[in-house]
């Protein structure tokens, strides 16, 4: 950690610290200790700091979106299941105004038709999905270059 880094924020939401064990079929073996590992050093590399999270409660996830305000330049978020039924959660990414990148491990719009609603993702400088935990780490790059081009 460095003071005059930018931070950003990354968010895990429910059912997330079941990586590696949870449907590996689907979201595959890597743990979320091995991404926020993976996340810490390209954050490192390109000149950012890292704080990493998971929730598998919405009022939880709601308080450390709003505490990011005023500490965070920006925010890297997987909601899980929340990204399809949570209206909180998309009015606090509005409210905190602070760019956030969706990432799903999973093609959300190749699954089933509820997982093709995202209430998040209106509210978001972009999404990323469907590349594994290499999602994370290209939602840290846009991040980066959002936050470079302002
Ligand atoms: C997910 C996709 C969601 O639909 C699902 O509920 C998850 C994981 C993903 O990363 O692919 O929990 O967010």
């Amino acid at each position: 950690m460095s003071a005059d880094r930018l931070r950003v924020l990354v968010l895990n939401g429910p059912n997330l610290n079941l990586l590696g064990a949870r449907e590996p079929a689907v979201y595959g073996r890597t743990t979320l200790a091995e991404i926020e590992r993976a996340l810490a050093a390209h954050a490192d590399a390109l000149g950012l700091d890292v704080e990493c999270h998971q929730s598998n409660h919405e009022g939880a996830l709601l308080d450390l979106l709003h505490g990011a305000m005023g500490r965070c330049a920006g925010v890297v978020f997987n909601p899980g299941a929340y990204t399809h039924t949570s209206i909180a959660l998309r009015d606090a990414v509005a409210g905190i105004a602070l760019p956030v990148v969706e990432v799903h491990l999973s093609n959300t719009e190749a699954r089933e038709d509820f997982r093709k609603v995202s209430h998040v993702g209106a509210v978001c400088l972009g999404r990323i999905m469907g590349f594994g935990p290499q999602g994370y780490l290209l939602a840290l790059d846009a991040l980066r270059a959002h936050l470079a081009a302002r």
